[in-house]
């Protein structure tokens, strides 16, 4: 499961740029469209002559299935290589796939001359190129990672492909959040990135003072990161806080305003917050608020911090009435997502994590859901286990951050309804909360169900496939997250719990409905009959 697979059009660079980084990671090189030449003694443009492209397809799958099984090296794939779903998912199984994505009128610049591309050689090479990169996008889109490589010279695009395969603390993966803006900011992610906190945080602007929020015994994490600080000259105070929902709320705030009056922090200091989701919104909302706002770092701990709580800028406290009803918008100065820090989370937590990541794939991209399913099949993620090594985990965990990196970026206040996307199982999971007490049960857990319902609700409503559907539920059962709601749950109780949160939203009851696996809209005015049928479908009675 270690290759790196370049993907993308002809031109795009897969050749040059696998060369580079193979030569830099001292990995094979295999170079799919020259080893198909040197094993039938013939150039492509001749077995398409003479053979046809189906015999070419067919030289090629097999090659792709003997390189499958070959140590860990960078494959410079054919840019057809993606028709093929077999192919595809044989790349995933051994891999992770980069597309370089180069624009058609870079790729025609570089082609225009080329003898060597039997695609092209027709009356309109132009227009057949377009055709061909519009027809193979979508293939290409499932990737793990995606590259696009007009502006950047071959050692850019390596270096970022390189990245992408092997985050290393000096080289981590780089999201940008509200690129161009004022209060845009870079999201790092590689494992062991805590090693290099303090550079980073520095690099951003120097600070007079700094505080480190965390958990006690998230402190043999949170050290690493005090040395180095230590070391710059200006030692940061650390903070510790309990566990536990409970400690999002005002009262904490309170005390945490009088704790960074003692330790003396003003405008020109930087609170950092080492923890989870709970600590990050609560950190956040103290950020936003102690002195009408000071800069914050996040260093996210939890699997569901890190794909999704800590970026976006959402901060907040609970009231007794509910959840999050005190907050602001408030982005961090940084996040860094270093997931050798999630080493020591519980596996219950891993799966609540997971339950997010799943609900980024199923309801914006297909690629992500097809690596998620992947890491279920080769047990990466278990009913009873979870394999913790950060080299499977980067990169989904990347995609996550950079899918609501995306959303925020265009919709950074849940305005435009491009953010809701992101509530998808949400409008059932937090009923579900809600109606728990917000007590048992996980949040992802909660989400797990809550997808589930609201698939049902797109089906009942003639939106989602069945097929669809099914492999929701598969898929969520796989990685052992509930799909059915508590025994003896009935469904009035949780379209009270939703009438509530209506009320809260002024408006009716609008889903997130699937339309197909990676595809979802915001669905307003949706029938409570349909719901409840929905529910009944979870186990609501
Ligand atoms: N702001 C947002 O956009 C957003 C999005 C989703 C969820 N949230 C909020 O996130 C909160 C839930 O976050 P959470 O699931 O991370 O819970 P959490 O912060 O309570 O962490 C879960 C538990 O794991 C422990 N822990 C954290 N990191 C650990 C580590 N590396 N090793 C061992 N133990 C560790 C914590 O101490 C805690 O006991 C909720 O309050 C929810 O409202 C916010």
């Amino acid at each position: 499961m270690n290759h790196l697979y370049l993907i993308g059009n002809m031109g795009s660079g897969k050749t040059t740029v696998g060369k580079r980084i193979a030569d830099s990671l001292r990995l094979p090189f295999y170079d799919m469209d020259a080893l198909i030449e040197q094993a039938s003694g013939q150039t492509i443009p001749e077995i398409f002559a003479r053979e046809g492209e189906a015999r070419f397809r067919e030289l090629e799958s097999t090659l792709l299935r003997e390189i499958a099984q070959k140590p860990a090296g960078v494959v410079a794939t054919g840019g057809g290589v993606v028709l093929s779903e077999a192919n595809r998912a044989r790349m995933r199984h051994s891999g992770w796939l980069v597309y370089l994505k180069a624009s058609p009128q870079t790729l025609w610049k570089r082609l225009q001359r080329a003898r060597n591309r039997p695609l092209l050689q027709t009356s309109n090479p132009r227009e057949m190129l377009e055709a061909i990169v519009r027809a193979r996008e979508p293939f290409y889109q499932e990737a793990d990672w995606v590259i696009e490589v007009d502006a950047l010279t071959p050692a850019q695009a390596a270096d970022a492909a390189q990245r992408a395969y092997r985050p290393a603390p000096d080289a981590p993966m780089q999201v940008a959040v509200l690129p161009q803006q004022p209060h845009g900011y870079p999201i790092y992610i590689a494992p062991a990135l805590r090693t290099r906190a303090a550079r980073l945080i520095l690099h951003q602007r120097p600070f007079a003072r700094w505080v480190m929020l965390t958990h006690p015994p998230l402190l043999c994490w949170a050290e690493s990161v005090l040395v180095q600080l230590g070391e710059s000259g200006s030692p940061a105070q650390t903070i510790t806080l309990r566990s536990g929902e409970r400690m999002k709320s005002l009262r904490s705030a309170k005390r945490l305003y009088e704790q960074l009056l003692q330790a003396g922090l003003d405008r020109s200091s930087l609170l950092i917050v080492l923890g989870g989701g709970v600590l990050g919104d609560l950190g956040g909302f103290v950020a936003a608020t102690y002195m009408r706002g000071i800069p914050y770092v996040q260093i996210p701990t939890t699997l569901l911090a890190q794909v999704d709580s800590s970026v976006g800028g959402k901060v907040a406290v609970d009231l007794p009435q509910g959840k999050n009803l005190v907050g602001a918008f408030h982005q961090p100065a940084l996040v860094l997502i270093d997931p050798e820090l999630l080493r020591t989370l519980p596996a219950r937590h891993w799966r609540n994590g997971f339950a997010e990541m799943l609900k980024y794939g199923v309801a914006l991209r297909k690629g992500l859901w097809r690596r998620l399913q992947t890491m279920l099949n080769q047990g990466v993620l278990a009913p009873r286990r979870v394999r913790k090594d950060p080299t499977e985990w980067t990169l989904p965990i990347a995609q996550c951050v950079n899918l609501k990196a995306q959303i925020v970026s265009e919709d950074e206040r849940d305005l435009s309804g491009k953010r809701a996307l992101l509530n998808f199982g949400h409008t059932v999971g937090h009923a579900l909360e809600a109606a728990l007490g917000y007590r048992g049960w996980l949040h992802g857990e909660a989400v797990a169900v809550g997808m589930i319902a609201e698939a049902e609700l797109g089906r009942v409503l003639g939106i989602t496939p069945d097929s669809v559907v099914r492999e929701l539920r598969e898929t969520v059962d796989l990685a052992g997250l509930p799909t059915q709601l508590p025994a003896g749950f009935d469904a009035e109780t949780l379209l009270n719990a939703m009438r509530h949160d209506k009320k809260r939203a002024g408006d009716a009851l609008s889903v997130v409905l699937l339309n197909e696996v990676g595809s979802a809209q915001l669905e307003p005015n949706i029938p409570l009959s349909a719901m409840q049928e929905a529910l009944r479908q979870c186990g609501a009675s």
